[in-house]
């Protein structure tokens, strides 16, 4: 096939409105860290210096867990659950209002293409403040017993790959529970947690129920090991997740982490297999890759394995990859530098263990983080591109012969948090549903979430749910919690 020519069309940055520096969000205000030290975001398709930004320590933490716990016994616990309700829904009609400007921002701080900040993150981290607006009145009326409380002053720690609607799945149960939170967003990824601090702001969100601190690993640290936080919410890799399980083993702390995956995308002989076709292109090249449910361990019944490559070559050579501000792009930057050397190393464990790579022709700007849609073939169950997240536009495709062997081999990983199902026979798929080891499966379609939806995983994929009735029992103290 001929390509097609796209002429450019770029979104504009002007309605993105950066400050040169932003302090942290403590008690409704911002102000500078005690310390006075910053660091900067970058937008990582340019490597240009967005802003400075206030770099949060212990004595920073404190103060800011200080105005959570005095918003939280003086206010917030003291606010009729319906009003707390009208707060939410004023922050997602504001968060709609200002959608193009957080779109933009998003974008230009991350990396991800406009299209789909524009078209998922935003709208469904709106979504997230609509649903649970609807839940602050009913928790009586949930099945958590009959005056289910609030956990109180709950710290949230965020990763980059989808900032802003993160923290809504984290800030809005929060909320609508009756917490207080503070939240630190990613190192890479701080500026739409300081324009929803704006937000908070606008909607005369009472001051310090919600609380941004930004800052890195160390900063996040503080925040899980200050003694006043009731439960800690975490997203992120399995291995800071499991050094905050281990930190908070000998408290009262709470903790719900949802941590990596390693997701299987089983494809049936009898799937409709151009639409299977897309499924594994957004599986594993929706937002880079960068996606801890990303579809990343494709396995194809072995009958249709040689159609399916053939038609995802040529389907990933239509991906157009390069600026994420136009809305042709399917695959925009690399979050950071450190996330594309880990994506080269693992690939490259790939080459050595004997897999075989491809990735169509493509050119990559020469400044910023780029890596091309790549798939590797011939992978076994052993090489580390099978088992370990690579978080990146990278697949690897496996094969089985029987269904039972296709469930063995999905089953095979320390994961759980997602799975996918290509088949044509409704039966087939309630089968292999019922098979599979993971928290969210999806049948003929990948990457669908929605706020009344509970998405969450097993084993290494962490602990809790978030979203739906499930996800709000998290903030709950209850002797009732959700059935399974
Ligand atoms: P990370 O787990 O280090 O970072 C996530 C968040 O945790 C950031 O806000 C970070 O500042 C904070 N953090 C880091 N160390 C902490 C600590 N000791 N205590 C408290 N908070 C801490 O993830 P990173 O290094 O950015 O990415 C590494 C790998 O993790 C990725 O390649 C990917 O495989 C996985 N990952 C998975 C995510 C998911 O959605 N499940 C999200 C981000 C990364
Ligand atoms: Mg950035």
């Amino acid at each position: 096939m001929s390509n097609f020519e796209y002429a450019s069309a770029p979104e504009s940055k002007a309605i993105a409105n950066i400050s040169d520096s932003y302090g942290l969000f403590i008690g409704g205000k911002f102000v500078d860290p005690r310390k006075g030290k910053s660091f900067e975001t970058i937008n990582p398709a340019t490597e240009e210096v967005l802003s400075k930004i206030g770099y949060a320590d212990k004595l920073d933490i404190d103060l800011a867990v200080k105005s959570a716990r005095s918003a939280f016994t003086k206010v917030w616990s003291k606010t009729p659950a319906k009003e707390r309700g009208k707060y939410l829904y004023r922050i997602a009609r504001i968060l709609q209002e200002r959608a193009r400007e957080f779109a933009v921002v998003e974008t230009l701080d991350n990396g991800k293409p406009i299209r789909e900040s524009r078209d998922t993150d935003i709208p469904l981290a709106a979504a997230h403040f609509f649903y649970h607006a609807g839940w602050a009145d009913k928790l009586e009326y949930a099945g958590f017993g009959n005056k289910p409380k609030p956990v109180g002053v709950v710290g949230q720690i965020i990763p980059w790959n989808f900032p802003l609607l993160m923290l809504a799945w984290k800030i809005a149960p929060a909320l609508a529970a009756g917490n207080t939170v503070v939240l630190k967003p990613a190192e890479t990824t701080p500026l739409t947690a300081l324009l929803f601090a704006q937000v908070c702001q606008q909607a005369g969100l009472p001051d310090g129920v919600v609380n941004i601190v930004t800052g890195d690993g160390i900063t996040g640290a503080a925040l899980v090991n200050h003694p006043d936080i009731n439960k800690i919410a975490f997203t992120g890799s399995t291995e800071v997740g499991k050094a905050i399980a281990r930190s908070i083993s000998a408290t009262n702390k709470s903790a719900t982490l949802e941590l990596g995956g390693k997701a299987a995308n089983l494809i049936f002989e009898d799937a409709a297999i151009d639409e299977a076709v897309e499924g594994i292109v957004n599986g594993i090249f929706f937002n880079q890759g960068h996606v801890c449910c990303a579809g990343s361990r494709l396995l194809v019944q072995e009958n249709v394995a040689d159609e399916i490559l053939e038609k995802l070559k040529a389907r990933m050579s239509l991906i157009r990859i390069g600026d994420p501000m136009d809305k042709n792009t399917d695959l925009g930057a690399i979050n950071s530098k450190e996330q594309l050397k880990r994506i080269h190393e693992i690939s490259k464990s790939g080459d050595a263990e004997g897999a075989n790579r491809w990735s169509p022709e493509c050119k990559l700007p020469s400044k910023g983080y780029w890596y091309p849609p790549t798939i590797f073939t011939g992978v076994s169950q052993s090489h580390r591109i099978a088992r370990e997240e690579i978080f990146g536009p990278v697949l690897s495709v496996l094969t089985f012969r029987t269904p039972a062997e296709g469930i063995e081999k999905a089953n095979n990983t320390m994961y759980g948090l997602s799975a996918g199902i290509w088949s044509d026979k409704g039966a087939k798929v309630l089968w292999a549903a019922k098979q599979l080891k993971a928290g969210v499966i999806w049948s003929n379609t990948f990457n669908k979430f929605d706020p009344a939806s509970p998405f969450g995983g097993y084993k290494e994929s962490g602990w809790g749910r978030e979203g739906g009735r499930h996800g709000l029992s998290g903030y709950l103290k209850s002797d009732v919690k959700a059935s399974k």
